[in-house]
């Protein structure tokens, strides 16, 4: 059997383009089974997971949570809101006292980039990063990449556009290092405020012009505006930055092909992405959703296989 070439899932930086293969074609067989009428399988029974969420999330949380019970594994669900992190509990107390109940893989969600990393290297569990502040977020732009996959037949070669907030967004560096690794041309535009220099080194376009990235690429996959993480004002107001990066159906309808519109979730409507562009027949984001579920099943089953 293939193995993964690491035992945690902290970045895409560190895991190869034939890991991801192997992530890919695992999750096409899941995929297959979530399909059918008896969608359980017992590949992680005996097998119990902490799912450790110390930051807010819809998706990752019920996808992950979906996949581990797809797997027959057995859960624990932590939110910090609700636990003793709020009577000053450090992180590492927080996650040996969840593990002494002897758990043996973790979902992670924290705003504290490097998060992942600090758990790996002090305790046995298998760590799969579900958001690290600002950092990575692996298991979205391999559902994203597998989206695109699914829909064009491959990544390779083509063109896929990272629009927004590039600044504050875990999903854009992982969705680079995710589509090099892959073959595909990577371009990211927004505000020169929101783009942070190092994305130039990184070796991907940077362009500022909405109406020029949309006629270059084949897909595009659009950011939320992170409120929540700016401090300081990066743009005027809302209402100019949809002016000037918002996406609506007749800006795609004047394209002379079509192109894939994806998103991340949850959507800023009326700001990112107008309601005919989010409800219309270009976009593939329930699509996404969707994946999540087989890609997040294949991340946990072969971590917990090279065990
Ligand atoms: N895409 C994503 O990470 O969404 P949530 O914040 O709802 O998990």
């Amino acid at each position: 059997m293939k193995r993964l070439s690491t035992r945690h899932l902290i970045g895409i930086k560190n895991i190869t383009e034939d890991d991801i293969q192997l992530i890919f074609e695992t999750a096409d067989n899941f995929k297959e089974v979530i399909n059918r009428p008896i969608k359980k399988v017992p590949s992680l029974r005996d097998i119990t997971v902490a799912n450790l969420f110390f930051e807010s999330s819809t998706r990752t949380r019920v996808s992950f949570e979906l996949a581990e019970r797809r797997l027959s594994a057995d859960i624990v669900n932590f939110t910090a809101s609700s636990s003793s992190v709020s009577k000053g509990e450090t992180l590492l107390d927080t996650v040996n006292n969840i593990l002494s109940m002897k758990v043996d893989m973790v979902v992670m969600r924290h705003p504290a980039p490097g998060a992942c990393v600090y758990l790996s290297q002090r305790i046995d569990a298998n760590i799969v990063n579900a958001g690290d502040g600002t950092h990575e977020h692996p298991t979205q732009a391999l559902l994203d990449a597998f989206s695109i996959r699914e829909k064009l037949g491959d990544v390779a070669g083509k063109k896929v556009a990272i629009i927004g907030d590039i600044l504050h967004s875990r999903v854009a560096l992982s969705n680079v290092f995710c589509l090099q690794k892959l073959g595909a041309k990577v371009r990211v535009c927004g505000p020169p405020t929101l783009i942070p220099k190092y994305y130039a080194d990184l070796g991907v376009e940077v362009s500022h012009d909405i109406q020029d990235t949309l006629r270059w690429c084949d897909v595009a996959n659009v950011l939320r505006i992170q409120l929540e993480r700016q401090d300081i004002k990066f743009f005027p107001s809302i209402r100019e930055y949809h002016q000037y990066f918002g996406i609506s159906k007749p800006m795609l309808d004047a394209l002379d092909r079509d192109i894939v519109i994806m998103h991340p979730g949850p959507i800023n409507r009326g700001v990112e992405l107008n309601s005919d562009v989010a409800d219309g027949p270009h976009n593939i984001i329930l699509q996404q959703v969707e994946n999540g579920v087989a890609i997040r099943m294949a991340v946990l089953y072969l971590l917990a296989a090279g065990n």
